[in-house]
């Protein structure tokens, strides 16, 4: 039965979109069990593959091999419209439906966590706005913790749903009526739909966590899908402009009910430069020419909302704490070629604040604020690196740059992206 046990777990180590999606497509041919463990419809993960682009809100970025497993932790929020709205678009692509396993313990996001999200965005106001993705993620793990969800597995119970919705629904509508003058949400409105999703989503509701210790006992090659990034994580991120869960490497135990000595691996997905999309400390932004450029270059558009994404230069001490709040073993560098042209390239390795110098990431939203980057700028590389195959066909100054970053997270970069089709990789013994 015991097999040796081959989990590997990637997480994002900066703001999102770091290319976790492209990743994990590319290491996919060699997976069996494909599995996204935290947050909802939020994520995008985009997947390029043979010209054929392809983003995932809710399923993981595996979805595209056949007869690979392909599961949704209970640590994730899941909103039922997305969930149906993507697998019929992949199953229109001749995609089994058998090979998806859903936890009866996700929660569910209601057309109310949705609006309540936009409402409160805007109750917010200028200056306190978070920028979410208007996905309904926050108020659905409120609920979740305050024990007024509900999960898929009440959703799938006509009667469970009938009786929890009655009293979850007349709540909301207080909140709904008297704090935000809104009108009332009728209850069959919210109900009927819902039972619908239930119906639908019933045939793929499974125990995700007996499937999974009998894969990894087995020696299955699990992968671990993180969405968002260390920086957006609930408890160790820039908090309040977080997202609402564990989006370091500890999410992916509470998320799926595997275990932390299971794990073999971390791969943290860090794009060359850096990028931001919604509010919050971003140190190192670049509002000149290089920021343009990078958004340009790196077509840096929202995958989940389309906003413009901010953009800037690396930062080591962000990048140190990440690696170290991850347990990363490996990096995989994502979207190097979009440095190509850059001329120099600048990389934070402290910060200065008041005359003071600060050499570590700050945890303290007070200090995070108004920081001043501390830059080294590295030479820079012009030769198109698109079509390398290994490290050696790169530039020399792009082979530094690499260098630089392993010397500095001391991780070494296992993985390297000179463009976002799944073979546009270097691969360096992964
Ligand atoms: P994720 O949320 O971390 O999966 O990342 P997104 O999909 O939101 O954003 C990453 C974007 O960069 C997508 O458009 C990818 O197709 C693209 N991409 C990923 N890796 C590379 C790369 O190495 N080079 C280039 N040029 N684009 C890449
Ligand atoms: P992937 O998985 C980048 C950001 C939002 C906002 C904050 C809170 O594609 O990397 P939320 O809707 O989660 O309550 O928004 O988090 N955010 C992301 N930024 N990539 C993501 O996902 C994100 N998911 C949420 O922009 O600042
Ligand atoms: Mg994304």
């Amino acid at each position: 039965m015991s097999g040796k046990k081959n989990v590997d777990l990637l997480v994002g180590a900066q703001w999102g979109d770091e290319g976790k999606g492209k990743v994990v497509d590319m290491l996919g041919s060699d997976v069996d069990v494909f599995v996204r463990f935290q947050g909802g419809a939020n994520a995008g993960h985009t997947v390029i593959s043979d010209g054929q682009k392809v983003v995932f809100h809710l399923l993981p970025s595996g979805m595209l091999y056949s007869g690979k497993l392909c599961v949704l932790g209970n640590g994730l929020v899941i909103d039922p419209e997305q969930f149906l709205a993507e697998t019929n678009e992949l199953f229109q692509r001749g995609q089994d439906k058998a090979r998806l396993a859903v936890s009866p313990h996700a929660h569910v996001v209601m057309p109310y966590h949705r609006m309540l999200d936009k409402l409160q965005e805007e109750a917010r106001g200028k200056g306190r706005k978070i920028g979410t993705t208007g996905r309904g993620i926050g108020p659905c793990y409120v609920d979740k913790y305050s024990r007024s969800g509900l999960r898929i597995e009440d959703l799938i119970d006509p009667d469970v749903l009938r009786e929890r919705l009655t009293y979850i629904l007349e709540e909301k509508n207080q909140i709904f009526t008297k704090l935000y003058n809104q009108k009332p949400l009728p209850f069959d409105e919210v109900y009927e739909p819902a039972r619908k999703w239930g119906e639908a989503i019933a045939p793929y509701v499974d125990d995700i966590r007996a499937i999974l210790r009998k894969a990894v006992d087995e020696g299955q090659h699990v992968l671990l899908e993180g969405a968002q990034a260390a920086l957006l994580d609930i408890d160790h991120g820039t908090y309040p402009y977080v997202t609402s869960s564990s989006t370091s490497a500890a999410g992916a135990f509470t998320g799926t009910g595997l275990a932390p000595n299971d794990l073999t691996r971390v791969i943290a997905v860090v794009k060359a430069y850096t990028t931001r999309v919604g509010e919050g400390a971003f140190p190192t932004e670049d509002f000149e020419e290089a920021g343009e450029k990078l958004r340009a270059n790196g077509g840096e558009f929202g995958a989940t909302t389309g906003r413009p994404r901010r953009c800037g230069w690396l930062d080591i001490p962000a990048l140190k704490y990440s690696m170290e709040l991850n347990g990363a073993d490996v990096i995989a560098l994502t979207k190097l070629d979009v440095l190509t042209g850059m001329g120099g390239i600048k990389v934070c390795v402290a910060y200065e604040k008041d005359g003071e110098k600060i050499s570590t990431w700050p945890t303290d939203y007070r200090v995070l604020d108004n920081l001043k980057p501390v830059y080294e700028t590295l030479p820079g590389w012009d030769d198109d690196i698109t079509n390398c195959k290994t490290f050696e066909e790169l530039p020399a100054n792009a082979q530094s740059y690499v260098k630089y970053i392993e010397e500095k997270l001391k991780t070494p970069v296992m993985l390297i992206g000179v463009g976002a089709d799944r073979n546009q990789t270097i691969n360096r013994g992964m």
